[in-house]
């Protein structure tokens, strides 16, 4: 029976914990064999979710396949639902997508006998890196109750956010957010955040782990900011502000440099960067072997 993962929101604490344990498992150097044909199909760019999806899929013995933008009758106006029940009449087994609108509602396309994962749609959700941040986190800490973790910068535009606020919350871990008003929703309250912190030098010195967030001026509807330097001042990584830092801190990538975080931090002895997304193969063999077996 085949599953389907659109939302974190979607996740139990007993799903959670069987992906986990296949996480673990795959880590460890777990080999499955399965058969069948996966499209991934990337209206928007990518490097870590779309090579790791690649990368997880042949492991796990899967054939893939690759569309990109202009490459689909999408571009002809060919509607997402139809493009859905022509791939599977075409024999895929799932389809990872990764696109520029919001998938909501989503259950009408539950039904059509084909796996469908989420790889980040529009603002809405981006469950794989909720589980990346989600696993990485509780690796390095050993356990999220109580854990403080604070997001910081583009919030409003963030699927990361979404989807990993929803995750650690589900494990008790208590959250923050910061960043220029403009980029905060104005209704914080699905999301279980405790509070919003002024200035990063706050949410720094009450956080466990900091979370960066690219700042996405491909979805800007307005000017939210001055200027992309004072936007670094106040919110970015700076140095000064990686001095502080007692813990670790985390950004999903793509990094804008100087804008998000300053380059010379990046792989500092307090990044978890390469760590997500070295921890993202195994994150994404989970997935794929819990949505397309019983297991
Ligand atoms: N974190 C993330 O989704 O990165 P890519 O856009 O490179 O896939």
């Amino acid at each position: 029976m085949q599953k389907h993962l659109i939302s974190a929101r979607d996740l139990s604490k007993e799903d959670l914990l069987l992906l986990r344990a296949l996480y673990e498992d795959f880590k460890g150097g777990r080999r499955e064999s399965l058969e069948g044909d996966v499209l991934l199909f990337f209206l928007e760019s990518s490097t870590r979710t779309r090579f790791s999806f690649d990368r997880a899929c042949r492991l796990l013995g899967l054939r893939t396949y690759y569309t990109g933008r202009g490459e689909s009758s999408i571009e002809k106006g060919e509607s997402f639902y139809d493009t859905v029940k022509t791939l599977k009449v075409l024999g895929f087994r799932a389809l990872i997508f990764r696109v520029p609108f919001v998938l909501f509602p989503y259950e009408g396309y539950l039904k059509e006998g084909m796996s469908l994962i989420n790889a980040g749609d529009g603002t809405h959700q981006h469950p794989t890196q909720g589980l990346i941040d989600l696993f990485t986190a509780l690796e390095v800490f050993g356990k999220l109750e109580g854990l403080k973790v604070a997001y910081i910068g583009d919030i409003v535009h963030s699927r990361v956010f979404r989807s990993g606020a929803h995750l650690f919350n589900l494990f008790g871990a208590r959250l923050g957010v910061c960043g220029p008003r403009t980029l905060i929703p104005s209704d914080l309250s699905p999301f279980g955040v405790e509070g919003i912190f002024n200035s990063p030098e706050e949410a720094i010195d009450w956080a466990d782990l900091c979370i960066w967030l690219r700042l996405q001026e491909e979805r800007f509807q307005e000017n939210h900011i001055p200027s992309k330097e004072s936007y670094f001042m106040q919110f970015g990584l700076t140095k000064e502000r990686h001095e502080r830092i007692r813990g670790y801190f985390m950004h999903p990538g793509p990094v804008n440099l100087y804008v998000d975080a300053d380059a010379q931090v990046l792989y500092s002895e307090k990044s978890l960067l390469l760590k997500q997304v070295e921890n993202g193969l195994y994150v994404r063999m989970a997935v794929l072997y819990w949505a397309l077996t019983d297991g």
